[in-house]
């Protein structure tokens, strides 16, 4: 099924084997969605593939149109994931690029040639006949030159990476899968979470758009309540967790993140852990080694507080935890920041981590540190902080 409303049809690619975008993991793929919007004067392609699938997509597109029918693309991002086929796809219809004249400026950088720009700015239309495109800017959403474009006749949103999730599957709407509100989650998490103050402006600006169906770039397209086969699974669902996200919505939660070396820190994680346990918070632990860091973004997204353990290793913190620190500062989920640790002769790696969680945009509490091997007093300690931690969330 790839029509997702009359004469409005999924033409993207499916990447079913990529399992890293960038610094975050994809443990299920991803598509790369392309929309192809049938007019009664004109027809266009909304968003576009990765480079390496245009054939797919032009095969998709050739099922409705002859390709050379096309006559624009529209571009709302110029990320080489949806912008990297504009070239072949433009040689192969011969439509010019529309777009706001930030993507343009983006666009050249990225594809240098000749591609014909038709340019579309906040608030103009692109007129296809009996429907119509409005283009809303959507800046650091999450690049600056990323847009929404909007079908009005169809109330069809297409917001390219917002509201997406990294998702290959043979179903083409959300409510199809029952996994895909967490991978929503996961991928607010690494890609919006940190610019979610321009998340909550860019809802509240379009809350009186009326919005059926939203449909993204990447994986399942959000039906409404009223078609949608699970009411969790909808659109007004999505905008509901968008809102709340955006707004840094926390449950009572604590994450513990650690590495160890002979296992002192990694003995005060479990017992942290259990005090959390004990006190009713839901809790989640990460050995950074063994751990994929996208998941642990998605479980900071809501939790109250991070626990974050390192033994101090040549006066300093661990490597893996330094690393972890510098992919939260990006992220930056908030919350309470509480360092613990072991060490042999001098306690560095604590005054480090307080600094760089501060950094992050955590509110520090004071945390645990241990001398070489956590003592039973010192592990009760542990205990202690998790449950003490937990009782004070709400
Ligand atoms: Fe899916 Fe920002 O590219």
């Amino acid at each position: 099924m790839t029509e997702i409303r009359p004469g409005v049809h999924w033409v993207g690619a499916i990447n079913w084997d990529i399992r890293e975008c960038g610094a975050y993991t994809t443990p299920h793929g991803t598509t790369y969605n392309a929309y192809l919007v049938q007019g009664s004067d004109s027809t266009a392609l909304v968003d576009a593939v990765e480079g390496g699938f245009a054939d797919e997509a032009l095969r998709r597109i050739e099922k409705h149109v002859d390709p050379e029918d096309v006559d624009y693309i529209v571009c709302n991002h110029a990320e080489p994931d949806h912008a990297g086929a504009i070239g072949e796809i433009a040689d192969a219809t011969g439509a010019p690029v529309v777009c706001r004249e930030a993507c343009r400026d983006a666009l050249e950088q990225h594809l240098p040639g000749d591609l014909e720009y038709v340019i579309r700015n906040d608030g103009e239309t692109l007129d296809l006949g009996d429907r119509t495109l409005r283009i809303f800017e959507a800046r650091m959403l999450h690049w600056p030159e990323s847009t929404f474009t909007y079908l009005e006749e169809e109330n069809v949103l297409f917001p390219n990476d917002a509201f997406g999730q990294h998702v290959a599957a043979s179903q083409r709407f959300a409510d199809e899968t029952d996994w895909v509100m967490e991978e929503a989650e996961r991928y607010y998490a690494a890609i919006l979470q940190t610019y979610s103050t321009l998340v909550s402006r860019k809802l509240d600006e379009l809350s009186d758009l009326e919005v059926e169906v939203i449909a993204p770039a990447h994986g399942g397209i959000w039906r409404p309540r009223s078609e949608s086969s699970d009411p969790e699974i909808s659109t007004e669902a999505i905008v509901e967790r968008y809102g709340e996200w955006s707004a840094g919505e926390k449950e009572k939660k604590g994450v513990v993140v650690y590495d160890t070396m002979w296992g002192s820190t990694g003995e005060m994680a479990k017992r942290i852990a259990e005090g959390l346990m004990e006190g009713g918070a839901e809790t989640r632990v990460f050995k950074l080694r063994e751990s994929d860091t996208t998941e642990i973004a998605k479980e900071l997204l809501t939790a109250e507080a991070l626990f974050l353990g390192s033994p101090t290793l040549n006066s300093t913190m661990f490597p893996s935890v330094g690393e972890f620190l510098t992919f939260i500062e990006g992220i930056r989920p908030g919350g309470q920041g509480i360092p613990f640790g072991s060490y042999g002769w001098a306690s560095a790696s604590q005054n480090e981590m307080e600094e760089r969680l501060a950094d992050a945009g955590f509110d520090v509490e004071e945390g645990l540190t241990s001398k070489y091997v956590p003592a039973d007093d010192e592990l009760e300690a542990a205990r202690r902080l998790g449950l003490d931690v937990a009782e004070s969330m709400e």
